[in-house]
C-alpha cells in the first residue's frame, strides 16, 4: 500500500500545478477557456517528463514500425533515395521520429501549436530524416493536405483524444496514396481486468479534462477494427505493455494497449 502512495506521489509531482490551477478555473466555470489555452501549455511543458514510458516501450515500438523500411513510396524521388512521404499525427515531442527510414520526409498535424518548437528543434537530433512542416490542426479535418499525397500515416496514444475517431480515420484514408499504410498504437481500455478498468474510468475525468485531454477508457484499437473507412486491410493485436521501473502498480492501469496497421 505504501509503495503505491509513494508511486502517485511521484507520478504526480510533476502535474500539481497543473492540477491545482486546471481545477480551481474548473470549479470557476471557465473549462473552456482553461482546455483551450493553459491546458495546451501546461501539457507541452510536462509531457517530456513521461518519457520513461517511451523508454519501455521503445523496442516494442520499433518492431511495429520495422516494416515501415520495406515500404515504397509514390515519389520517385523518395524513392530512388528508400525515404518515404510521412505524416504523423499529434506527434507531440517526437518520440517516433528515430523510427522512420533515413532520408525520409515528415510533416506534423498536431491540434497544440505549443510543440511546433520543440518539432523543428528535433531535427538537431534527427539528422536521418527531415522535418518539412507542421500543420496546427485537427486530425479529424487536414484540409491542408491533399488527397492521396501521403505514403504513411502514424497516430500514437491519440486517438484516445480526437474528438471523433470516425471523422480521423476517413480524413487518414484520403489523404493516403493507393496502398499507403496508416500505423497506430494506442492505450485502450482494459476489457480483461475488473480493477485496471475501474482506475481508468475513475482516472479518467482527470486525464481528460484536466491533465491531457485523453480517455483513458476508450476502446480505440477495436474501433479502428470494426471501423473499415475504405481500407482494404487492417490488421490489429491487443497486447500489454510491460511495467514502467519506478512505475510498476500504476504503468499497469494503462498497460492495456491496441497497436496495428490499416493499408489504403
Ligand atoms: C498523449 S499525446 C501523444 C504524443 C505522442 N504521439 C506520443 O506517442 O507520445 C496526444 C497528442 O495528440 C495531440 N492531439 C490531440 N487531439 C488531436 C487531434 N484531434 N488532432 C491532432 N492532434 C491531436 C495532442 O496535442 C498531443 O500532442
Amino acid at each position: 500500500m505504501l509503495n503505491i502512495l509513494q508511486e502517485i506521489f511521484a507520478y504526480l509531482r510533476p502535474w500539481i500545478p497543473h492540477l491545482v490551477i486546471g481545477i480551481a478555473i474548473h470549479l470557476l466555470f471557465l473549462k473552456k477557456f482553461y482546455n483551450n489555452h493553459i491546458q495546451p501549455k501546461f501539457f507541452s511543458w510536462f509531457y517530456p517528463f513521461l518519457a520513461n514510458y517511451h523508454v519501455t516501450c521503445r523496442e516494442i515500438k520499433r518492431k511495429h514500425f520495422e516494416s515501415m523500411k520495406d515500404h515504397k513510396s509514390v515519389d520517385p524521388e523518395l524513392r530512388k533515395k528508400g525515404g518515404l512521404r510521412i505524416l504523423e499525427i499529434g506527434p507531440g515531442p517526437g518520440y517516433n521520429f528515430e523510427f522512420y527510414p533515413p532520408n525520409s520526409e515528415l510533416t506534423a498535424v498536431e491540434v497544440n501549436p505549443f510543440f511546433e518548437e520543440q518539432f523543428f528543434k528535433q531535427q538537431v537530433d534527427h539528422p536521418h530524416i527531415k522535418m518539412n512542416r507542421f500543420v496546427v490542426g485537427f486530425a479529424e479535418k487536414m484540409k491542408d493536405v491533399p488527397d492521396n499525397s501521403v505514403d504513411i500515416v502514424v497516430s500514437t496514444m491519440v486517438l484516445c483524444s480526437v474528438r471523433s475517431i470516425e471523422e480521423a480515420l476517413k480524413e487518414i484514408h484520403r489523404i493516403l496514396a493507393p496502398g499507403g499504410k496508416y500505423y497506430f498504437w494506442e492505450h485502450v481500455l482494459d476489457s480483461e481486468d475488473f480493477w485496471a478498468r475501474l482506475g481508468q474510468n475513475l482516472a479518467s475525468y482527470l486525464y481528460y479534462d484536466i491533465i491531457f485531454g485523453c480517455q483513458l477508457n476508450r476502446k480505440s484499437g477495436d474501433i479502428v477494427k470494426a471501423n473499415k473507412a475504405g481500407f482494404s486491410k487492417i490488421e490489429h493485436e491487443r497486447f500489454r505493455t510491460p511495467p514502467e521501473k519506478g512505475y510498476e502498480y500504476l504503468s499497469y492501469f494503462h498497460s492495456a494497449h491496441a497497436k496495428g496497421i490499416a493499408t489504403k
